[in-house]
């Protein structure tokens, strides 16, 4: 219905593209205001008239027209309103098209995600959650736009704390104890080596050493870091199962360490690289920067160097038309050093291929979580947590629910990554039990609860069938026409959230169907004895259904049937 619009007004409007008509049509905030209007305040310059004469003459050369009822002239603005009956066709029609929501703008091209990436030998914590929740949501918006999206764990896999880790070990750790605390295990002797380190300051060049030996293949360093590395990834997994996030490659930092060279000599040959206290920089104080530091005194590769290789790799690799990195706000220097440098080497494509993505804190204050030893928060624990927590309210409110251990792990893991993405994901992020698993509030289990109750209203309705005739002419109630329109940004909805990077908007969205849905089905009878009422209010309850699964589908969070 909108191009049609479009259309009517491009032909009668002089140096407008329908790119920009469309940009400029907005859609009122009230039905007594239209279906669409179009702001005549642009063309007062070009058309040297006033903004409500432009208005009243273009709605002059439109005259009728069969599908409006009628258009307004309001000030500046050209309310068109639509023909109920037509536009509700138009709305249904779209809205029960297949991958509606969806397009093919991506076909043919690759989008590489860096996301997740934690740091082997040490916790999955709640900052990584956030990255993992947020990557995984971009990758399906990505994908349902058409593009082919290439998820990348970029493991933090190398570096000089593996060789204090194998000097830890070898003094004070045992096989079993690695072997049945895992991680945590890790960690503490991370914290003894500091620990000693600090009376004994011999042992930071013996962990040097040992990082050294890993760096020129040392067979027994090796393997005691692949072990470390084994161990680590079995427990990250065990946390991707639970949030049901996937990836196509695990290519930690250690994979680029045999591509490092080729970067300094690439920097070298372009006459970048410089010396600065032992160190080889590239000096990027013209960008008013730190330093991007290329490899350390020893000559050891570090974080951006690895990253630079990474990017080369990936270029060549997958020909991506961008490449996007989630991590937290802390690391904006270090990536718009990395990116000037890929610039500096002659690639223009670094100015908009290459995208930070940072995110905003999570803050724990106020919500009681489990914590191991030491106090350290595994984001495995949190989804426990609220698995547990949401088994225990589904058992009260539906105690007669069959698959409740079920659902309860949907509702649960639904909880926490709703409550990451349904803010700006620049916002920090406040958790607290009551917030997140509040069943009437801006939350996940409200959005599922409402695609439940759709659920259990469509398997009521014994002889529906989505790919019935509706009798468009029956649905009339305000409330169902404003429901049918929120479902009907869906399209817009995704587009933006891919265009900001920002799954926040499919995650409001999604609370705005619910609203809609929920005052709908307050105010309107569904289950009446007209069979064609009837099976037009299923038929928007479907539609609500479906629109609602496939928002959640985009956040990663799974739609049960009933709760
Ligand atoms: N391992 C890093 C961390 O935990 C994140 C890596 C992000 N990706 C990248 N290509 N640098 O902070």
């Amino acid at each position: 219905m909108k191009n049609k619009i479009i259309d009517l007004l491009a032909a009668q409007i002089e140096g407008m593209s329908k790119e920009d008509i469309s940009a400029t049509i907005e859609i009122p905030p009230k039905p007594e205001m239209g279906d669409f209007a179009f702001p005549c305040f642009r063309l007062a310059k070009t058309m040297h008239k006033a903004p409500n004469m432009i208005a009243a003459d273009i709605k002059e050369a439109i005259g009728d027209v069969d599908y409006l009822d009628r258009i307004e002239v309001k000030g500046a603005y050209l309310n068109f309103f639509v023909k109920t009956e037509v536009f509700v066709k138009s709305m249904i029609e779209a809205a029960n098209s297949e991958n509606f929501g969806g397009s093919d703008i991506g076909e043919g091209k690759n989008i590489c995600l860096d996301y997740s990436s934690p740091n082997v030998a040490k916790n999955f914590h709640v900052g990584h959650l956030r990255t993992t929740i947020i990557g995984n949501s971009l990758y399906k918006i990505f994908s349902k736009l058409g593009y082919n999206a290439i998820r990348i764990n970029h493991l933090g896999d190398w570096g000089t704390q593996f060789g204090k880790l194998i000097v830890a070990y070898k003094a004070w750790g045992s096989k079993e104890a690695v072997e049945k605390d895992g991680i945590s295990e890790l960690m503490k002797l991370y914290v003894k080596f500091h620990e000693e380190a600090d009376k004994n300051p011999e042992l930071v060049d013996e962990a040097r050493a040992w990082f050294a030996k890993m760096e020129h293949g040392d067979e027994e360093a090796l393997s005691i870091w692949q072990w470390f590395k084994d161990i680590s990834l079995v427990e990250y997994k065990r946390t991707y199962d639970l949030l049901g996030v996937d990836f196509d490659y695990y290519l930690g930092e250690s994979f680029y360490r045999d591509k490092c060279q080729e970067v300094v000599d690439k920097i070298t040959e372009a006459g970048l690289l410089k010396e600065s206290e032992g160190a080889m920089i590239v000096d990027l104080s013209e960008y008013d920067m730190a330093p991007c530091i290329i490899t350390k005194k020893d000559g050891s590769s570090i974080y951006a160097t690895r990253d630079l290789a990474a990017i080369f790799y990936r270029k060549k690799t997958y020909n991506f038309c961008k490449c996007l990195y989630v991590t937290g706000q802390e690391q904006k220097l270090h990536f718009a050093q990395v990116f000037k440098v890929v610039e500096l080497l002659g690639n223009e494509w670094a100015k908009d291929q290459l995208v930070h993505i940072p995110y905003g804190l999570v803050s724990l204050e106020g919500a009681k979580l489990s914590t191991r030893n030491g106090n350290i928060i595994y984001a495995e624990d949190i989804l426990h947590d609220a698995i547990e927590k949401s088994l225990e309210i589904i058992t009260e409110k539906s105690p007669n629910l069959e698959n409740k251990e079920e659902v309860a792990k949907m509702v649960g893991v639904g909880s926490v990554l709703f409550n990451d993405l349904y803010n700006q994901r620049i916002k920090d992020v406040s958790f607290s039990w009551d917030k997140v698993l509040n069943f009437d509030g801006e939350t996940g289990p409200y959005v599922q609860y409402t695609h439940a109750r759709c659920s259990s209203v469509v398997r009521l309705a014994e002889n529906f069938d989505p790919s019935n005739e509706v009798d468009f002419s029956v649905i009339t109630e305000p409330d169902a026409i404003f429901l049918l329109k929120e479902i009907n940004r869906f399209p817009k909805v995704v587009l933006d959230a891919a265009d900001k990077y920002e799954p926040s908007i499919v995650a409001r969205f999604s609370v705005d169907v619910a609203q809609a849905f929920n005052k709908f089905y307050n105010s309107t009878r569904i289950n009446v004895p007209e069979e064609n009422v009837k099976n037009a209010r299923v038929m928007l309850t479907y539609l609500t259904k479906k629109t609602l699964s496939d928002a959640l589908e985009l956040l990663g969070i799974q739609a049960p049937e009933a709760m």
